[in-house]
């Protein structure tokens, strides 16, 4: 079903990042959660990675027993993050590609290559009752995969789209825009439901937000910086309107 509302998940890891720079109790990510409730955020995102960079351990549990808005947990397919999301049952979680050297998740998880043991690894989190997600590049075989192990969602890679925008290379960028498009709408008719994120910015959003498909879409690193400028309930609640804009006059 196509739907007019499109929820703002909002990534609180570099609010983490900064109090990890200098291992300081400030600043606190759960207090970020709580003002981009109020600046119209409808989830927060928190990526616990498996070196502990930015969210920790004791993050998650107070975001769980302080959040009044959906947790999406993002984690890597590993037995200790299954682990961890199991005793916490979050509203969803969402299953990243995750390498140690990397300074952000630069690629989609290879879900075709790996379909039993993800078929698997996914099976006890929504037997537990959370919303699998899958973070993929728009490619239609990972979508297919994605759709038999049965993930309820797909969340697509918005990198190299905003990459190719920010280096002015918008014939590429275009090209990559109708990839993602095409693939949301293949997603959707497969019967998954279709969210979408990484490195967007008030430049690069509306488009990505006016695919119909689209219900969600995970911005987190571009709005804690913003928030140095304009504080962070005006950094989100600019992405909230401009995702409402492009949503109301549809494909710009
Ligand atoms: N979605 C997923 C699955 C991610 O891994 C990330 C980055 O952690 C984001 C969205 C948000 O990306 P950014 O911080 O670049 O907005």
């Amino acid at each position: 079903m196509l739907s007019d509302t499109l929820r703002l998940g909002v990534n609180i890891d570099h609010v983490a990042t900064v109090r990890n720079a200098r291992g300081s109790a400030y600043p606190d990510p759960v207090r970020a959660a709580m003002l981009a409730e109020e600046a119209g955020a409808d989830g927060i995102t928190a990526h616990l990675r498996e070196d502990r960079r930015h969210i920790s351990d004791r993050d998650i549990d107070r975001l769980m027993a302080e959040l009044t808005l959906p947790l999406n947990f993002e984690m890597a397919a590993t037995d200790e993050m299954q682990a961890i999301a199991l005793r916490h049952k979050p509203h969803a979680v969402c299953i990243v590609p995750e390498k140690r050297q990397e300074v952000t998740t630069e690629g989609g998880l290879e879900v075709a290559k790996q379909e039993n043991r993800l078929a698997h690894f996914i099976a006890p989190l929504r037997d537990a009752g959370c919303r699998v997600s899958i973070f993929i590049a728009a490619d239609r075989p990972q979508i297919e995969a994605a759709a038999r192990i049965g993930a309820a969602v797909v969340e697509l890679h918005t990198g190299a789209y905003c990459d190719l925008h920010a280096e002015g290379d918008f014939t590429a960028r275009d090209v990559e825009l109708e990839r993602l498009r095409s693939m949301a709408t293949y997603a959707h008719d497969l019967g998954l439901e279709v969210h979408a994120g990484h490195g967007l910015t008030y430049d690069t959003v509306q488009p990505v937000a006016a695919f119909p498909e689209l219900r969600e879409l995970n911005i987190g690193h571009f709005l804690i910086g913003e928030a140095i400028f304009r504080g962070l309930t005006d950094s989100i609640a600019e992405m909230r309107r401009l995702m409402d804009e492009a949503r109301a006059e549809g494909v710009r």
